[in-house]
């Protein structure tokens, strides 16, 4: 599992400045300020800084960025970066100039001379989230990462701030460490045993076995798992922080594997199928969140595990199952099945808990990739205040997210000739046809919101806060969208 990197926050200390060994990094603002500990770094390195930013190569550094200045005369550290950051950055530049950090600093100590500058939190968010490294099953790999130091001028105020920053922050690597597991470690079993643990945290929790999801009606979700050696389970997480109302829930699609069933995937590219319980990941993630920094509210969140695998047993196309609410499928595809689990569980959610909000989390189409890139995640809603707070949320966070259409056409693309409806629409319009038909199992007074993240949840390439691999997409967004609508 990956601990977050240890950070900490100290008075600066001008007189140690030139025996600091490993890395150091100041800070200058666009118009060339430093604080004092950057001055004191300047003249030490006989005006490197100033020749620096007095260079037309300065001039290409953006806001969060840093150029690197190797051995430098009059410092014992291996190297110096400067960072061009402003006094009261942007959130995104605070962070960006985080994630420079993390890039430079590697694994060794890093020491950063950030002086009187804002958003420290978002800095030290932005290195500890940049600086997340799954080296679980790398057996040469065992050099733990060094901490990293940032002075200050109010270390107190900044530490303090910096812990809500770090609980998130675990979340979110909770979240990419469940994502980044491989199928043959992360079993449905594996998956309610970490989540389990999380009752430290001061969570609930509890796991519904085949057995009690048999005696719910829950058919739909058990066909899915029909073909698998792992039992399907549902885990409930509940955080009570709130007062006597009723919760918002968060609903994840946990597919520990997709091979696609029968309705078999071809070979290329189906080992990304492992990261296709990344809505429960970013549920389990937030919840995790909620409970580390204490958030005042109730939440809820529940993750449907399963694993899609073609057997002898396994469900097949043109089947029909019933759901739990009632409403017969008449299954197509049986690689269309992160639908099946979750309207399952979505129902579920509302005649147990009648929440406030409901919001679900799927890898459940290759057509939002088409559609969205790994830019932007589908956000599909029956209700436009909780969609626009979600959106605000995303935006104040940096998460990409774009709102899809919802309409009675697409439904209607959704009839079957023998049950209540079938499980796909056909190739046009994936992504809503698949929202379109999780919309029938959300009640007409539950403001709901579905996030198709098959694009964010994990990315090929490094992202700004992000090594290649999962990402944590979602965690901070509904962070946010608790603290800022459901806290008081
Ligand atoms: N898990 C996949 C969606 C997916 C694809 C996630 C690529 C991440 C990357 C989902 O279960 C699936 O197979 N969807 C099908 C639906 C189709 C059969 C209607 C798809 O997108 O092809
Ligand atoms: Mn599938
Ligand atoms: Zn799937």
């Amino acid at each position: 599992m990956t601990t977050p990197i240890s950070i900490d926050f100290a008075e600066t200390d001008l007189d140690a400045l030139a025996g600091v060994e490993g890395k150091v990094a100041v800070l200058v603002t666009s118009d060339g300020k430093l604080d004092p500990a950057g001055r004191r770094v300047n003249r030490l390195t006989k005006q490197a800084i100033a020749r620096l930013v007095e260079s037309d190569r300065w001039e290409k550094v953006k806001l969060g960025q840093g150029f690197t200045l190797g051995f430098p005369a009059g410092l014992a550290a291996k190297s110096l970066l400067v960072v061009k950051l402003d006094r009261r950055p942007s959130v995104d530049d605070a962070r960006k100039a985080g994630a420079s950090l993390a890039k430079f600093k590697g694994k060794g100590a890093l020491t950063v001379c950030a002086g009187a500058t804002t958003r420290i939190d978002d800095l030290a968010l932005g290195l500890a989230l940049r600086a997340y490294d799954f080296t679980d099953h790398k057996t040469a790999d065992e050099t733990a990462s060094e901490g990293a130091s940032i002075m200050c001028s109010k270390p107190d105020e900044a530490r303090e701030a910096a812990k809500a920053a770090m609980a998130v922050a675990e979340g979110v690597f909770f979240t990419r460490d469940l994502v980044n597991e491989p199928a043959n470690v992360l079993t449905t079993q594996e998956f309610a045993d970490r989540l389990e643990a999380l009752k430290s945290t001061g969570l609930k929790v509890e796991v519904l076995e085949e057995a009690e999801m048999e005696k719910l009606g829950m058919h739909s979700l058990l066909g899915v798992g029909l073909g698998s050696e792992s039992p399907s389970k549902i885990v409930v997480m509940e955080w009570n922080g709130g007062g006597d109302e009723k919760p918002l829930a968060l609903v994840g699609k946990g597919v520990v594997f997709d091979t696609g069933g029968i309705s078999l995937k071809p070979a290329g590219g189906m080992e990304d199928m492992t990261m296709d319980m990344g809505g429960a990941g970013v549920v389990s993630g937030v919840m995790k969140a909620l409970a580390l920094r204490g958030a005042k509210a109730n939440v809820v969140g529940l993750v449907g595990l399963v694993e899609n695998m073609p057997d002898g047993r396994a469900q097949r196309p043109g089947d029909v199952v019933k759901s739990m609410k009632g409403d017969t499928i008449e299954v197509i595809n049986t690689d269309a099945e992160g639908r099946l689990v979750l309207c399952d569980v979505m129902w579920y959610a509302q005649e147990r808990f009648e929440p406030i909000g409901m919001i679900d989390l799927a890898t459940l189409t290759g057509a939002i990739i088409i559609g969205l890139g790994h830019e932007n995640a589908g956000v599909f809603s029956n209700n436009d205040d909780i969609c626009k707070a979600f959106l605000k949320a995303a935006d104040a966070e940096g998460e990409g997210a774009w709102r899809m259409p919802l309409g009675q056409a697409y439904d209607d693309m959704l009839k079957s000739r023998i049950a209540d409806m079938k499980n796909v629409g056909g190739r046009a319009a994936g992504s809503i046809t698949a929202a379109q038909f999780l919309q029938r199992f959300v009640k007409p007074e539950t403001p709901w919101i579905h996030l198709d993240i098959a694009g964010t949840a994990s990315v090929k390439s490094d992202t700004m806060l992000a090594p290649k691999g999962a990402t944590g997409w979602g965690v901070m967004a509904l962070d946010r969208l608790v603290r800022d609508g459901y806290e008081d």
